[in-house]
This record gives C-alpha cells, sequence and structure tokens, in this order.
C-alpha cells in the first residue's frame, strides 16, 4: 500500500479491534485516473419544457412504458415519474417497484447499475435509460476483472458488494447491499461466524467495521459526491446553525459521519427530514434530495453541507454529473426510439440476480420481524 494511502485511510479509522483495512495499490491508482465529467444540468425554456413533457406522457402510454427515477434527478423528472403512475425513490426501493409494475417496459432515471439492476430482477421487460453514459464513480472503481482476482485470493471470505456495482461484479458476489440495510446484514453474517471482503465504497465499509467491529476487507473506490463533504466546514456550518441537526449518507468520509444526527441511506434521510421536530437541516449527500425533502417538509430549512472546492475547482459540486445526465430531450428520444436498451449477457444476469434477491429476501425479513416487535 502506498504512503498516501495507508495515512489517509488510519486518518479515517477509529481504533476498534477490526484488522486493518486491505487497499490494493494498483486501485489506488485507477481511481487518481478517474475521469468524472463536468455536471451538466439541462437547461429548457419554458415552451420547451412544456411541449417535451407533453409528449413524454404521450409516449410512456402508446410504449407501455412506466418511469423510475432516483431522488438525484432533476425535479422535472421526479415530478413527472410520480405524475404519471411511475416512482421517484432510493436504489432498492426502484428495483423492487420495477418487480412489482405490469408495464413492459420500464424508464430508468438514474445511472447505468440502477438499469442493470431492474434488467437483472425483470428479464423479459425491456429496460431502457435516457442516457447509457451515466456511470458511477463506485461502479467505475470496480473493474470486474480485478475484483474477480482480489476475491480469488481469498476463498474463504463471503463477498457483499454495495449495489453501485456492475452486473458482473454483483454475478462474482454472494450477497448485495444497499446503504439502508448494510449495517443489519453485515451483523447477520458476522453472526454465523463469517469473514468478508466489502466492496466497491471504502468510506461506507469503513463505517461499517466501525459499526460492527466485524473482519472485513474493504476495496478502495468512492463516490466523488459524498468524498467532497468536510468535516472542518460542517463543525463550522453546525456552530452558526447550533439547532440544526445533521443528515449523512454513509458514502461520506468517516470524520463527517461523526458529525451527523442522521446518517442513513437517501430514504432514510428524507424520513429523518420529516420527522425530526428541527426546522433546519444540514445535509451531507447530493443536493438533487433536496427536492423531495422540500416536497416531504416545506416549511423547514435545508442547508448543503460544505465541500472541497467552490463553483469552477469543485469536482461534483454535490450534484453526480452522472445523475445530471438524465434529462427530458434525451428521455423523450428513448421513448420514440427504444434506443439505449439495456443488454445483459444472460449468465451473467442470472448468476447477479442471485444475491440480489438473497438481498431482498433478507429485507423483507427484517420488515417483517419490525413488524412483529412493533405489534407485541
Ligand atoms: P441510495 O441507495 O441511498 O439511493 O444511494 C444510491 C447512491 O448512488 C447514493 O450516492
Ligand atoms: Fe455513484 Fe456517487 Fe453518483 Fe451515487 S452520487 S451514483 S454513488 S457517483
Amino acid at each position: 500500500m502506498s504512503a498516501v494511502a495507508s495515512e489517509r485511510i488510519m486518518r479515517d479509522r477509529r481504533p476498534v479491534q477490526a484488522p486493518p483495512l486491505v487497499v490494493d495499490e494498483r486501485i489506488m491508482r485507477d481511481r487518481r485516473l478517474l475521469q468524472v465529467p463536468p455536471t451538466v444540468v439541462e437547461m429548457l425554456d419554458a415552451d420547451e419544457q412544456v411541449a417535451l413533457i407533453a409528449r413524454i406522457k404521450r409516449l410512456l402510454v402508446e410504449r407501455d412504458a412506466t418511469l423510475v427515477a432516483h431522488y438525484y434527478t432533476s425535479p422535472e423528472l421526479q415530478e413527472l415519474a410520480e405524475a404519471t403512475g411511475g416512482y421517484v425513490s432510493d436504489s432498492l426501493d426502484m428495483a423492487r417497484f420495477g418487480t412489482d409494475c405490469t408495464s413492459s417496459t420500464l424508464v430508468v432515471a438514474g445511472v447505468r447499475f440502477m438499469g442493470e439492476t431492474a434488467k437483472i430482477l425483470n428479464p423479459e421487460k425491456r429496460v431502457l435509460m435516457p442516457d447509457l453514459q451515466a456511470e458511477c464513480s463506485l461502479d467505475l472503481g470496480c473493474p470486474a476483472d480485478e475484483f474477480t482476482a482480489f476475491c480469488d485470493q481469498h476463498p474463504e471470505r463471503t463477498v457483499v458488494v454495495y449495489a453501485n456495482t456492475s452486473a458482473a461484479v454483483k454475478a462474482r458476489a454472494d450477497w448485495v447491499v444497499t446503504s439502508g440495510i448494510a449495517l443489519d446484514l453485515v451483523r447477520h453474517l458476522a453472526e454465523r461466524g463469517e469473514k468478508l471482503i466489502w466492496a466497491p465504497d471504502r468510506h461506507l465499509g469503513a463505517y461499517v467495521q466501525r459499526e460492527t467491529g466485524v473482519d472485513m476487507l474493504l476495496w478502495s473506490a468512492a463516490c466523488v459526491v459524498h468524498e467532497a463533504f468536510k468535516a472542518d466546514g460542517l463543525r463550522k456550518l453546525r456552530a452558526a446553525h447550533p439547532d440544526a441537526k445533521v443528515l449523512v449518507h454513509p458514502e461520506s468520509p468517516l470524520d463527517v459521519i461523526a458529525l451527523a444526527d442522521v446518517v442513513g441511506s437517501t430514504t432514510a434521510l428524507v424520513e429523518a427530514a420529516r420527522n425530526l421536530p428541527a426546522h433546519t437541516f444540514i445535509v451531507a449527500t447530493d443536493n438533487g434530495l433536496f427536492h423531495k425533502m422540500k416536497q416531504v417538509a416545506p416549511d423547514k430549512i435545508f442547508l448543503e453541507a460544505p465541500i472541497a472546492g467552490k463553483s469552477a475547482t469543485c469536482v461534483s459540486c454535490a450534484h453526480c454529473p452522472w445523475m445530471a445526465m438524465n434529462g427530458l430531450r434525451n428521455l423523450a428520444q428513448v421513448l420514440e426510439t427504444g434506443d439505449n436498451e439495456i443488454v445483459i449477457d444472460a449468465a451473467i444476469r442470472e448468476r447477479a440476480a442471485l444475491p440480489i434477491r438473497r438481498l431482498l429476501q433478507f429485507a423483507q425479513q427484517r420488515k417483517q420481524a419490525v413488524l412483529g416487535n412493533n405489534d407485541a
């Protein structure tokens, strides 16, 4: 491991009895080479926007299609999804909805792994995306061939991968997790005496390891949006708003997570905004989530957590460049042409379905257990 990598990781760690983090130097190099596109938000004049929305509504009906959007997409896409019988949610819930919905075509406004997950769970459906270049730095930071070689070096370990991975990486995994269920699942596996490989998010992995003390070897990719949140700036902003609650997505660095009142998936953060009896919130996640937060809590104030750099110098400026590739123009285009279909090799698709179905079943059992406890 390079000195820089090891120093950075050690600074993030709290002294727990967990084993040292394992980081492959080659992966650190790949991350530095990662090309992050600029965040370009679609700008439309009012007439074009009205015309596109009318055209998309017509095409959704004609093509027997349903629009499923992530919380980080634009307000226009989120509102259109909800107005047309589609859905807006986090990555796990989007996959669940896709399975329940009866349309023959799903249009996934999000990033590629979300489209792939929809296809893996619904092979009989046509899955389209407004832009197939909509990647994710976690997915890009975990190439399937390198990850497979890493797993092969540790055959005794259970392989747990985050949803933000390619179909091929999922096909090498025993379990898929999302941020909403990671702690529960890792504790469950540790109770069965299992040691883990965790990929690809090193921040979420370090957080899970710190909370659970479980023996985990961590892959070392990161989210370019969440990695940019800064603890120093957050401390200052919190001092200026002493009554504010701090909401943090666990893809953020550990020292930012340490300042949180609530750490959770995008859905958990929306629920915290709705339910906590505070008036002001400081939010460390993609600012696309503010639209839903303002919808569910219109009288509350949401402040962006500080990031490294400003305007021209920040990497993503708290908005995912790949999520921003979804717009009304390219959505109308794919509905018209049927382009940008997600296609996955059948063997990979079938193998990748196993750990995702395991996750869905585990999530369902947990939900029933919580409901049962509440009834008792
Ligand atoms: P959720 O699973 O919480 O929706 O997060 C997905 C994501 O990409 C966060 O950056
Ligand atoms: Fe990936 Fe980060 Fe974008 Fe989420 S916000 S899709 S983790 S790059």
